[in-house]
């Protein structure tokens, strides 16, 4: 299986997926700059993915710091930390990354800075094998819902090019392969930055997942026709009350699956959940530049020289579209999620019965 990112030799290796599918091309960063520059240009994409690479370009920042103790570590890092935080606004996992690499220095507050630096390569490396195991687990839950015949919408890439491996919502596809079951996928090209017709069409075929690749307009009409019974997509951050926002397009993906009464499914690490906001309304929205607008890959432009572009992002997609939320932890209708936030539940009673 593909990997999009690699701790190799104390250096972060990422997949250069810019350059996907037409070059498989490895980017050496050095230095945590590059790193972060890595995640502005989208040399790596997808939520837990920049999760990763954010720890990693910290694990590897720590190993220059001068430092006689951890609060010199500690503060070394606060530049790193500030530009890992910089780099992309709406997913969440840099922040979560970023306070679980703070949260393990503080735990040895009192050690020598050698071994500290030595953790926190641990720690990166930690984030990356978790991330992994928490999309079989998605895989798991979420290839219940998945018939044998079924086909299924897939909206931006949520595959192992988007994570450590196995991706989140390519994970139940994966499984219900496994399981014996005949599935078909249809990816939405996602304009304008087409992840959907360079990355997941790309991996899915990797994988021997029979994949079907369909212009974002074209969704509707196939739905219409009965052509999908089902959508998964990803999220790169999912709120308190069940909002969840994902890349540009998948609130219409989600809203042509409720006309169409198509089950619309979101596949979500616990680490992509963040409580601290109440709707989907406060998840900053990232705007990017015009050009991924006015031209095809950078290169052949397509729009007059001049013209008002918006470029945004994501959107977010209101919980009453969301049939399930797919975790490690088992699915939840959208609306119970903020039960996940208090401890000693029992995950039974608000799991949904997914079979
Ligand atoms: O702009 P991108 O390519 O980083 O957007 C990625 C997505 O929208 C994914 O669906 C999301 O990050 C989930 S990845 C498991």
């Amino acid at each position: 299986m593909v990997k999009a990112i690699e701790w190799i030799n104390g250096k972060v290796v990422m997949l250069d997926q810019s350059k996907l599918p037409l070059e498989v091309s490895y980017i050496e960063c050095t230095d945590y700059h590059k790193v972060a520059e890595g995640i502005r240009k989208l040399w790596i994409r997808g939520a837990p993915a920049i999760g990763i690479a954010a720890a990693m370009g910290i694990a590897m920042a720590a190993q220059d710091i001068n430092a006689k103790n951890v609060r010199d570590i500690e503060k070394g890092l606060e530049p790193v930390f500030s530009e890992m935080l910089m780099t992309r606004p709406t997913a969440v996992n840099i922040k979560w990354a970023v306070n679980r690499m703070k949260n393990s220095i503080r735990r040895m507050k009192d050690s020598n800075p050698a071994t500290v630096k030595e953790m926190l390569i641990e720690e990166a490396k930690n984030i990356l094998n978790e991330d992994i195991e928490v999309n079989k687990a998605i895989g798991k839950w979420g290839a219940e819902f998945i018939k044998d015949g079924d086909t299924i919408l897939t909206h931006c890439n949520a595959g192992a090019l988007a994570t450590g491996g196995y991706g989140t919502a390519t994970a139940p596809m994966l499984i219900a392969k496994q399981q014996g079951k005949r599935i078909h996928v249809f990816a939405d090209e996602t304009r304008p930055v087409l992840q959907g017709a360079r990355l997941t069409s790309w991996e899915l075929m990797q994988e021997g997942i029979p994949v079907t690749l369909i212009t974002d307009n074209t969704a509707g009409a196939l739905m219409k026709k009965g052509e999908i019974n089902l959508a998964i997509v990803g999220t790169d951050r999912t709120v308190r009350n069940g909002d969840v926002a994902n890349k540009i397009g998948t609130y219409t993906v989600a809203v042509l699956c409720k006309e169409n009464k198509i089950p619309f499914y979101v596949a979500a690490p616990l680490s992509s959940i963040d409580f601290s906001l109440k709707s989907g309304n406060e998840i900053p929205i990232e705007e990017r530049a015009p050009e991924e607008v006015t031209h095809i890959s950078g290169k052949c432009q397509i729009a007059p020289n001049g013209v008002n572009v918006r470029n945004i992002a994501f959107d977010v997609t209101p919980y009453k579209y969301i049939t399930a939320i797919i975790t490690e932890k088992g699915a939840f209708r959208a609306q119970d999620i903020k039960y996940l936030m208090k401890k000693n539940i029992d995950l039974n009673k608000i799991r949904l019965n997914s079979s």
